[in-house]
């Protein structure tokens, strides 16, 4: 297939590109690089020896779009967005404009290019505060924060579409928690400033960037006080988006599937992991409650097990030690080879 990947340059694009180039697809990524660098896809086509094509542009932006579509796309897998919760709070409307405008600018572009089938990058923020663990797609949706309203309002505005439009085909996926990085670690997560999700923030310490780990609260009512989430290997993930891909080109219509492992871990389990899987001491410093944070969220992954054919291989382990892989070898993100 002929695939034009949004944000094709960040985290989850990056790992999935390589999947897509290994598996014989045409790829084209377009990526405005606010959040990413140009050193990782040169690094996913050294992963996977093939090349793909790279339009630094706004998906905004509809000349950037059409230049995009050129040579023709059978098919969108949309990454792009702004994605910190805490920013989203300070700056909504730039949320509102990067996530809502921009995708609802994708399927202008879709239409008028005749492109039916797009796979979307949802959140398990859409969830909320779940009455109950583990949650399954039919779960009431209370969204927190802008940020997670604007993923409600994309799936809301994509399946709007795809009920105008029979010959439509889209996939929503909730992410729950990606960790970890390619098993070579030539590429992985490179947090602009300072990370808010808890595997980077881990990584740091272990590196020495940081002194101690902030565990933000041990008093809750799970078995050891801290916070339980659904950690899902980035490769496992990026090999979801390849079974979404096959979907798309056999159903009509909008389906939703939350990817996860389908059973969570602590904040103290993922350090001990990372300190087993890295050798290096995790310092921690308890906190108070970070606000907004549930106990616990975790998936009922079975629709995406039965349908999509798809379910989480690697485990916490694994992830530890790709993400260490990573990080040990590029401490300070993604820079220049030596030559
Ligand atoms: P990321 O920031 O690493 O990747 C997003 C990419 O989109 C970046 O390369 C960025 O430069 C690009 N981008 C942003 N605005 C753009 C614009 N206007 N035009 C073109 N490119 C633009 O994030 P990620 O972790 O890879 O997340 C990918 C998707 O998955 C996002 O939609 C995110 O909301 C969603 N998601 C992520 C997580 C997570 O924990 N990482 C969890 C659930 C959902
Ligand atoms: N945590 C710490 N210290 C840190 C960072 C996190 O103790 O420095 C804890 C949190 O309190 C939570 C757990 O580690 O208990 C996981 O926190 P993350 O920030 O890594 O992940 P969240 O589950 O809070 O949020 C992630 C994404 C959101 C997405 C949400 C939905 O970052 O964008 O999952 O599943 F909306």
């Amino acid at each position: 297939m002929k695939v034009l990947v949004t944000g094709g340059a960040g985290y989850i694009g990056s790992h999935t590109c390589v999947l897509l180039l290994e598996a014989g697809h045409t790829v084209t990524v377009i990526d405005n690089l606010c959040n990413s660098s140009a050193i990782a896809l040169a690094r996913v086509q050294e992963l996977a020896g093939r090349p793909l094509r790279f339009l630094q542009g706004d998906i905004r932006s509809r000349t950037d779009l059409s230049g995009a579509f050129e040579g023709g796309v059978d098919a969108v897998i949309h990454f792009a967005a702004l994605k910190a919760v805490g920013e989203s709070c300070d700056e909504p409307l730039r949320y509102f404009d990067t996530n809502i405008g921009g995708t609802i600018a994708l399927m202008q572009a879709m239409e008028t290019a005749g492109v039916s089938k797009l796979v979307f990058s949802s959140s398990a923020t859409v969830y909320g505060q779940p009455d109950s663990v583990p949650v399954n797609e039919g779960a009431p949706l209370r969204v927190t924060n802008p940020y997670g309203r604007t993923k409600l309002v994309m799936e809301q505005l994509i399946q709007d579409w795809c009920a105008a439009r029979p010959e439509l085909s889209a996939v929503l996926l909730r992410y729950f928690n990606p960790v970890g990085a390619h098993p070579s670690g030539r590429i992985g997560e490179d947090p602009r400033g300072e990370p808010n999700n808890l595997m980077p923030c881990v990584a740091q310490v272990a590196v020495g960037h940081r002194s101690h780990l902030r565990v933000f609260g041990d008093d809750y009512a799970t078995p050891d006080g801290t916070g339980i989430r659904d950690y899902l290997h980035v490769m496992d993930l990026a090999q979801a988006h390849l079974k979404a891909l096959e979907y798309v080109g056999l159903h009509n219509g909008c389906e939703i599937f939350n990817l996860g492992a389908g059973h969570g871990h602590s904040v103290i389990e993922l350090v001990r992991a990372f300190e087993s899987a890295s050798g290096r001491n995790i310092p921690m410093e308890i906190m108070k409650r970070r606000s907004g944070d549930v106990a616990e969220l975790t998936a009922d992954p079975s629709h995406a097990n039965v349908r999509l054919g798809w379910s989480a291989e690697r485990d916490l382990s694994m992830a530890c030690a790709d993400a260490w892989r990573w990080q040990k070898a590029n401490p300070l993100g993604f820079t220049p080879d030596p030559e």
